[in-house]
């Protein structure tokens, strides 16, 4: 990451197109079988907007699985990336709080856990409960 990013707290991580998620209550519906191309394990979308409260993070892991988290660092609020090839997410700030895949702060300014979410497959889907 750029030192220019970073001080602009502009992360690597790109959004999910609206038309491949819905919130319905406090269920997101993600549209695995819709997406053009798989996630890459290690990689990660988040999800904004679209009546959700707070933006959300899915990773899918290096060991294939999804996880959700909220996505804002819990020490001034900045986005969050995965750390490429480890199972750890950091902030896109410069600070760069990390956090473990249980969502635990690691290292960094933070001083808190970030939410994650439970996370189940369904016809193909993902459904996150917020
Ligand atoms: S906002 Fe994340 S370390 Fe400051």
């Amino acid at each position: 990451m750029s030192i220019f990013k970073a001080v602009l707290g502009i992360c690597e991580t790109k959004p999910l197109g609206s038309n491949l998620w819905s919130l319905e209550g406090s269920k997101v519906q993600v549209k695995l079988s819709q997406m053009p191309e798989p996630l890459p394990k290690g990689g990660a979308v988040y999800l904004r907007g679209g009546g959700l409260s707070k933006p959300v993070l899915l990773l899918r892991t290096e060991d294939d699985r999804y996880l959700a988290f909220e996505d804002r660092c819990t020490h001034f609020g900045r986005k969050i990336d995965p750390v490429p090839g480890e199972a750890k997410l950091r902030c896109c700030s410069l600070f760069h709080s990390t956090y473990d895949l249980e969502g635990k702060n690691i290292s960094g300014a933070a001083k808190m856990p970030i939410t994650r979410y439970a996370v189940e497959q369904s016809d193909g889907d993902l459904i996150i409960t917020l």
